[in-house]
C-alpha cells in the first residue's frame, strides 16, 4: 500500500512536468531560432547596435546598405536590393551570389539553420 502522500506527490510532479512541457512548447522554434542566430551571427550582428555588421532589427523591411552610421561596402550600398526572405536566404547562404565585392565574410550552408535565422529576424519586428 502506498502512503497517502504518494498520490499527491506523483500528481504534483506530473502536473509540473506538464507545465514545463507546455511552457517549452509555447514557442520552441523561436527559442531555437534565437540560439541559432546567436551562435552564427551574433559575433558580428545584434538587433539594435552596429557591431562588425549592421544592426538587424527590421532588416526584412529595409533596403540593403541603409543603416545610418554603418560603414558598408560600396557594393552593398549601391546594390539597390531590398531584403525579403528570399534575398536574405541567398545572402546568408553565399553573400557573393547576390552582391559581388560585399564585406560579409560568412556563410551558412545548412538550409534549416538559415530558415531558423530568418524566422528569428522576422520575429524581432521593426
Ligand atoms: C564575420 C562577421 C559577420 C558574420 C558572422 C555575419 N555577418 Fe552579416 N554582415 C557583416 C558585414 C561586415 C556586413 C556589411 C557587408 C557590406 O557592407 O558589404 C554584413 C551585412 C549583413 C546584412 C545586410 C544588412 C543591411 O543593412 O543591408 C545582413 C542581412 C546580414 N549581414 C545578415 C547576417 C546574418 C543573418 C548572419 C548570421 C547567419 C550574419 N550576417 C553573419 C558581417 C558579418
Amino acid at each position: 500500500m502506498k502512503p497517502w502522500w504518494w498520490f499527491t506527490a506523483t500528481s504534483f510532479l506530473f502536473l509540473m512536468g506538464g507545465l514545463g512541457l507546455s511552457v517549452r512548447a509555447a514557442d520552441p522554434d523561436l527559442r531555437t531560432s534565437r540560439e541559432v542566430f546567436e551562435r552564427r551571427c551574433s559575433g558580428c550582428h545584434a538587433p539594435d547596435i552596429n557591431k562588425g555588421g549592421p544592426r538587424l532589427r527590421g532588416v526584412l523591411s529595409r533596403k540593403a546598405g541603409t543603416v545610418e552610421g554603418f560603414p558598408y561596402s560600396d557594393a552593398l550600398r549601391k546594390s539597390g536590393i531590398s531584403w525579403d526572405e528570399k534575398r536574405l536566404n541567398q545572402w546568408i547562404e553565399n553573400p557573393d551570389s547576390i552582391v559581388t565585392d560585399n564585406d560579409m565574410e560568412f556563410r551558412v550552408s545548412n538550409p534549416d539553420e538559415r530558415a531558423a535565422i530568418i524566422a528569428y529576424l522576422k520575429s524581432l519586428g521593426k
